[in-house]
């Protein structure tokens, strides 16, 4: 089953989906956060009715999921962050499909500018993996600087990880 990529880029032809591609070269689902609406975590669960719950049940259907991220700010998107905070309805009102995560396998693919992910990148998401017992596999960086040879090396390394994420 191909994996579901859950992309949180500003724009849907970016650095960061032609990271996915790069890594995926077989097929992927592909959910483009900034096309759907998803509200921010509200303590009063006022947007219920929002396509969050949608794109969980993607998750839900898949065994593999993908989260793809540019940096911005030395973070994850902001559409992913809200995504990410989103993942406490499932602890709250959607506790079933919360629980129902656990055994997934999660990947992280990145891009930037700078030469290496900024220090403790990668705890969101280990961290939320862990909280809901998904299995974390770990985190590849596409380099999008100005070094040529860094960004050959870069492309090579993530098409590695692609090859060993099945
Ligand atoms: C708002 C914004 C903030 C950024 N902040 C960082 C940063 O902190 N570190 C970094 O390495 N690159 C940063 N970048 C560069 C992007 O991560 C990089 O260009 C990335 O490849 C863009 O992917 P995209 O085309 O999918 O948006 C930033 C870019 C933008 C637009």
């Amino acid at each position: 089953m191909p994996p579901l990529v859950i992309l949180g880029s500003a724009r849907p032809d970016g650095d960061t989906r032609r990271a996915v591609e790069i890594a995926l070269t077989h097929s992927a689902n592909l959910i483009f956060l900034a096309q759907h609406n998803i509200g921010n975590y509200d303590y009063a669960h006022g947007n219920d009715g929002d396509e969050f719950l949608r794109i969980v049940d993607e998750m839900l259907a898949n065994e593999t999921i993908v989260f793809a991220t540019p940096v911005y700010w030395y973070a994850m998107s902001a559409q992913l962050k809200t995504f990410f905070d989103r993942l406490s309805d499932l602890t709250e009102t959607a506790k079933a499909k919360g629980r129902s995560l656990a055994g997934k396998k999660v990947w992280v693919i990145a891009t930037g500018t700078e030469d290496i992910l900024p220090e403790g990148f990668e705890v969101p998401f280990r961290r939320t993996a862990q909280y809901f017992a998904m299995n974390y596999r770990g985190c590849a960086y596409l380099y999008m600087g100005s070094d040529v040879a860094t960004r050959a090396d870069s492309e090579a390394a993530l098409a590695r990880f692609g090859a060993s994420l099945g």
